[in-house]
């Protein structure tokens, strides 16, 4: 399993698992469909874009007919699928992007392997399909789907299309259900990098309700890594959580970067909280542990300031990402918040 289609690998994870593939497993070639939807960015695939083992392909994943024409040219024995709406606030505004392309996208590409050799087709899904936990208890890979979010019933939409076609046509799946990832690339809509952007630049830190939601944050590197494991690892038909063993308020994230960049406390403003926003995420990481024998390597402070440090010395990254429509995005979502 080694001719692999990555979709959306000029996202967030997908661009890091694009270079982290290229310079660890020289025998792997990827072939990377993306729209290049806001989200998707070239700029993301700095260095190895014309790599001799990447293949850039724009289009989108409900196009069939790309999608099988991509397959056959390429020889392509392997899918793992990035590609989506990611983002939990714009599927609060406009849920129908949502539906197109993280359910619709999937089934055209199952449809796409249902024909053909497909040694194994990677879903990459999110702990979010589980819903919102109390202050205790952590999701296992058998807690049953019960999503809030028009994103997160969109991923599980699309990871029962996945079990259906596993179970009617025999597709050799498996789906990673992942905690929030952070590191370079992420674009400023998300907690993290909007939080670091916004503080670099002395703007308010726009905290929702009472600033004590509860994630759990995996380095992205490490998110690159399980899911390597499980292409070559798993069982087909496995399903695995992925998270860092690391919960924490968002209050706490946002403090920990005011302070590394030696900004203020008062730039912090709580602002009206998200609608339906779930309260807590916490993953049992056992069974890839144990069975896989994965574990995250960078540890949240470490990864938090290389993280940090990433940002302040790609100036040129950030500020290309956040001019034009970014601003009109920022102001439509917090401008009377
Ligand atoms: P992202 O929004 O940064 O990137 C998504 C990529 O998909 C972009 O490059 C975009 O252009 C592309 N894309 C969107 N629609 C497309 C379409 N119709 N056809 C082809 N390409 C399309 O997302 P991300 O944060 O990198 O997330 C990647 C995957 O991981 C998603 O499936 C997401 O649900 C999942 N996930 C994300 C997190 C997280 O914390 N970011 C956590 C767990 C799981
Ligand atoms: P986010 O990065 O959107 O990820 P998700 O909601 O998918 O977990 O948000 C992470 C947490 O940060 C979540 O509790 C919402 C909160 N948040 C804010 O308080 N302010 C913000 O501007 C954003 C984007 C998120």
């Amino acid at each position: 399993m080694s001719r692999i289609l990555v979709t959306g690998g000029a996202g967030f994870i997908g661009s890091n698992f694009v270079r982290m593939v290229l310079s660890e497993h020289p025998k792997a070639f990827i072939v990377n469909l993306d729209k290049l939807t806001y989200a998707g960015n070239l700029e993301n695939l700095a260095g190895v874009l014309d790599h001799d083992n990447h293949k850039f392909v724009r289009g989108d994943i409900c196009d069939g007919e790309l999608v099988e024409k991509t397959i056959d040219d390429y020889e392509l024995d392997t899918i793992i699928n990035f590609a989506a709406e990611s983002h939990v606030d714009r599927s609060i505004t406009g849920a129908k992007i949502f539906i197109e392309t993280n359910v619709t996208g999937t089934l055209t590409l199952l449809e796409a392997t249902r024909d053909k050799n497909i040694e194994r087709f990677i879903q990459v899904s999110t702990d979010e399909v589980y819903g919102s936990l109390g202050p205790e208890g952590v999701f296992i890979e058998e807690t049953p789907l019960s999503p809030n979010s028009p994103y997160s019933a969109s991923k599980a939409a699309a990871d029962m299309m996945v079990q259906a076609f596993g179970h009617t046509w025999g597709v050799k799946y498996n789906i990673t259900r992942c905690s929030n990832n952070y590191g370079p690339y992420q674009f400023p809509e998300k907690l993290i990098p909007l939080m670091i952007n916004n503080a670099m630049n002395d703007k308010d830190l726009p905290v929702y309700g009472d600033g004590l939601y509860v994630r759990d944050w995996l380095y992205v590197y490490d998110h690159c890594t399980a899911i390597w494991q499980v292409l070559e690892k798993a069982k087909p038909g496995e399903i695995y959580n992925i998270g860092g063993c690391n919960e924490k308020a968002n209050m706490k994230v946002i403090n920990l970067i005011l302070s590394r960049l030696g900004k203020p406390e008062t730039l912090i403003k709580h602002v009206k909280d998200r609608p339906g926003h779930d309260r807590r995420y916490a993953i049992d990481a056992g069974k890839i542990m144990s069975e896989l024998g994965w574990k995250p390597s960078v540890a949240f402070e470490e990864g938090i300031n290389a993280t940090i440090d990433w940002y302040l010395e790609n100036a040129d990254w950030l500020g290309h990402v956040v001019s034009g429509d970014y601003q009109n995005y920022y102001e439509s979502m917090y401008g009377d918040r």
